[in-house]
C-alpha cells in the first residue's frame, strides 16, 4: 500500500489536508494522527470492517479493544449507555484530555471495535490536529497507540513512520507529542477502577470524585488468576530487543548491586541526574534519564528512550527504579512491562 504522509502543524491547521484525511476514515481506511499523549492509529469506530483493518496494520490480537475517540459530548450519549454522575464528575474536569472512561456500549458499536466486549473505552483528546480530524470525519475514530504490537508507543512522527508506513493509508505528522505516555483508563461501568496509570493520576482523580480503585495487576505479570481488566496489558509491550532488568531499592543499594551485575557484562546503566556520582568508576555506559524532580520530563522521554536504547549495542540495560505514587506509579508501570517483568529487589 502507498501511505501519504503529510505534515500539518496543530498551530496552523491546513483544513484542505484534514478534509481528505477525513474523506479517508469515511472511506474505510486507515489514517495515524497525532494526540496528546501518543500518535493513534484511526478508523471509522462504527465501521466494522475499518476497525479489522487496525489489527491487520499493527499486527494486534484481536481481542484486543480500542478507543473510541470524540470531539463532543453529543457523540458520547449516542455510542455508550449509563453515563454515570461519577463519569461525568470526570468529564467536566478532564475532557478534553488524556482521560479514556469505560462505558456499557449501545448496539451500533461493532464488536471488531470492542475485541467482542460488551463495553467501549471513549476519550476527548484535547490535541487540536485529533479534534479536527475527528469533527470533520463526523464520526467517533476507533485508534490504538500506532505503532506496532509489542512495540514503544509512538511519540513522534518517525516512530510511526517506522512502524507503519505501507500500511495504512495516510500518516499525518504533527511533530513530537505533548505528554508522551498514553491516557489514564478508569473503569466506571462499576467502582471507579484505573486499569492504565497515566498523567491523571489517582491523586487528581479523588479530588473530583471519592474513591477511585487501582486494578490489581498494574505492576504484577498477569496470570490466570491475576488477568488484567484492560485485555491489551497483559501482552508483552514497550519491549526493546536488549534485555531490560529492573533494580529497585535505596538508592546506593541499587547502585552497588548495578555495580556488581555490571563487572563481568557488556552493559548499561539508566539512572537519574541525582543519582549520575554513584556509577563514576565504572565500566559502562551511564544514561541520565534527567532530574529526579521532573517526572513529567522523565514520562515524555521514555517510549522514545526505549526505542532508541537497542542502538546502544550493549547486552543488557540496568535500570533504577522509581517510587509507584503520583506519575511514577505510569513510569513503572510501563517500565516493568518493557522489562518483560524483570525486577530485582535489593
Ligand atoms: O492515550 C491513549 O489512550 C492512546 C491515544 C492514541 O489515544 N491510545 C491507546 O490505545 O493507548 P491502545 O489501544 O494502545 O491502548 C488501549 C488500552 C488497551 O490496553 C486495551 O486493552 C484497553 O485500552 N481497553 C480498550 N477498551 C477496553 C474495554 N472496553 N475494557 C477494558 N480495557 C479496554
Ligand atoms: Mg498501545
Amino acid at each position: 500500500m502507498n501511505t501519504e504522509i503529510v505534515k500539518i502543524d496543530a498551530a496552523n491547521i491546513d483544513e484542505k489536508q484534514i478534509e481528505r484525511a477525513a474523506e479517508i476514515i469515511k472511506n474505510g481506511g486507515l489514517v495515524a494522527f497525532p494526540t496528546e499523549t501518543v500518535y493513534g492509529l484511526g478508523a471509522n469506530a462504527l465501521d466494522a470492517e475499518a476497525s479489522r483493518k487496525i489489527y491487520e496494520a499493527k499486527g494486534r490480537p484481536s481481542d484486543n479493544p480500542l478507543i473510541a475517540h470524540i470531539a463532543s459530548l453529543e457523540t458520547l450519549d449516542e455510542i455508550v449507555e449509563d453515563v454515570s454522575d461519577v463519569a461525568k464528575k470526570l468529564i467536566d474536569k478532564f475532557w478534553p484530555g488524556p482521560m479514556t472512561l469505560i462505558f456499557n456500549k449501545k448496539e451500533m458499536v461493532p464488536d471488531s471495535t470492542t475485541g467482542g466486549l460488551k463495553t467501549l473505552a471513549v476519550r476527548f483528546p484535547s490535541n487540536e490536529i485529533a479534534k479536527a480530524l475527528i469533527e470533520k470525519s463526523g464520526v467517533p475514530i476507533a485508534a490504538p497507540s500506532a505503532n506496532t504490537s509489542g512495540k514503544p508507543s509512538p511519540t513522534k512522527g518517525e516512530h510511526v513512520i517506522e512502524d507503519l508506513n505501507g500500511k495504512v493509508d495516510m500518516i499525518i505528522d504533527g511533530g513530537e507529542v505533548g505528554l508522551g505516555l498514553e491516557s489514564t483508563i478508569i473503569d466506571v461501568t462499576g467502582e471507579p477502577t484505573i486499569l492504565r496509570p497515566g498523567f491523571i493520576t489517582q491523586e487528581m482523580l479523588e479530588q473530583v470524585i471519592e474513591e477511585v480503585k487501582l486494578d490489581q495487576t498494574l505492576l504484577e505479570k498477569p496470570s490466570e488468576e491475576f488477568a488484567p481488566k484492560a485485555p491489551g496489558m497483559k501482552y508483552r509491550h514497550y519491549a526493546p530487543k536488549t534485555e531490560l532488568v529492573i533494580i529497585k531499592g535505596s538508592a546506593k543499594n541499587v547502585a552497588q548491586r548495578i555495580k556488581e551485575e555490571t563487572k563481568t557484562k557488556n552493559a548499561a546503566i539508566l539512572t537519574v541526574d541525582q543519582h549520575i556520582e554513584l556509577y563514576k568508576d565504572i565500566d559502562a555506559k551511564v544514561v541520565s534519564w534527567g532530574d529526579l524532580n521532573n517526572m513529567d520530563e522523565i514520562a515524555h522521554k521514555i517510549f522514545d528512550a526505549l526505542r532508541k536504547v537497542d542502538e546502544w549495542g550493549v547486552d543488557i540495560i540496568y535500570c533504577e527504579a522509581f517510587e509507584e505514587e503520583g506519575l511514577g506509579l505510569a513510569v513503572m508501570n510501563r517500565l516493568t512491562k518493557a522489562a518483560g517483568y524483570q525486577v530485582i529487589d535489593v
